[in-house]
């Protein structure tokens, strides 16, 4: 048996902003999502999402691709990444071999923890270890970032290179991709139990851009600043420097109206007691929220308190790890 697991993440700084190719920053959170892989001894393709609300989904593999064995009642929007992968493995290695995935997960789907980057990077990390590829974690990532694109229509590495790398982790879109070394941060991420859906968000600001560019256009400008700015007061410890500048951020994003009332009331009452800055993290519209604070359990009973769901309070240097 082969077992793989692959962080979440938040955004420090960056998103939204990072899909019209400014830099942004994210850490990878101690919440994570695990593959097990186990050889079958014929073609069949079984996959066992527990927590991802589906009990088994079974197929078959040929030359064109996958046909499903059982019907399903509903779509199950981490099926999509799960069979790219596949193919795009298969493809390359031209073989069709059966085997079973078990997925257990840590992280909310759709909340904008990346949890869809950490289970196609786990399942990357997963078959190569599988067939023997030796692919290494930058080469896990870039195939995982193929992968999210295809499978929504347009995605920043931002997502698939923290979960692969860990830690946290600098992304210029087209230039660089950077792992910080040694640092860390007490935050505390939080979910407003509201789904929401990446692409339509990511839709609703270009639209806002579009119609708007001459206002809009400064302030994505102004994210990418942030996130540089943000990245010095990091590296010279000044946490306090990052939470004003995360509060700045949000500020913005409240300006592309990717905000809501819920987290909004999760942001400002953390903030209220105590937290250095606080911030929607990911696509918003619902989703998650992060934190930066040392008061760390005065942070999660704010987030509690307003039927927020405390998700995790530690980042990780841990990236994308095999057994
Ligand atoms: C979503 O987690 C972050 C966005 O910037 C989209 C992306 O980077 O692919 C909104």
């Amino acid at each position: 048996m082969i077992t793989t697991t692959a962080p979440g993440k938040v955004y420090l700084f960056g998103e939204h902003a990072v899909v019209y190719n400014q830099p942004a920053m994210a850490s990878a959170i101690n919440k994570r999502i695990k593959i097990e892989l186990e050889e079958r001894s014929d073609k069949e393709i079984l996959i066992h999402p527990n927590d991802l609300s589906f009990k088994e989904i079974s197929f078959e593999y040929s030359e064109d691709g996958f046909k499903l064995k059982n019907k399903l009642k509903r779509s199950f929007p981490s099926l999509e990444y799960i069979k790219t992968a596949i193919d795009l493995i298969k493809r390359e290695i031209r073989d069709n071999s059966g085997f079973e995935i078990n997925i257990t997960s840590e992280l909310p789907p759709a909340g904008g923890l990346g949890s869809s980057a950490a289970l196609t990077v786990s399942l990357i990390a997963a078959l190569n270890k599988f067939y023997g590829l030796n692919f290494d974690k930058r080469e896990i990532a870039n195939k995982s970032y193929k992968i999210e694109k295809e499978v929504q229509g347009g995605a920043s590495p931002c997502d698939t290179f923290t979960s692969a790398m860990g830690g946290i982790t600098k992304v210029i879109p087209g230039e660089t991709l950077t792992k910080k070394e040694k640092m860390d941060l007490p935050i505390v991420v939080g979910s407003t139990r509201q789904e929401s859906s990446t692409s339509k968000l990511v839709k609703k600001v270009k639209k806002l851009k579009i119609e708007n560019s001459e206002i809009i256009d400064p302030l994505i400008d102004d994210i990418g600043k942030i996130t540089l700015k943000g990245e010095k007061a990091l590296e010279n410890r000044k946490l306090r420097k990052v939470g004003q500048l995360m509060d700045i951020n949000q500020g913005i994003l409240d300006a592309l109206n990717v905000s809501n009332l819920k987290l909004s009331e999760l942001i400002y009452s953390t903030r209220k007691v105590g937290a250095w800055g606080s911030k929607l993290t990911g696509a918003g519209g619902g989703g998650c929220m992060v934190a930066l604070g040392d008061r760390k359990e005065e942070i999660k009973n704010a987030i509690k308190v307003r039927d927020g769901e405390v998700i995790a309070d530690q980042i990780t240097a841990k990236g994308v790890e095999v057994r």
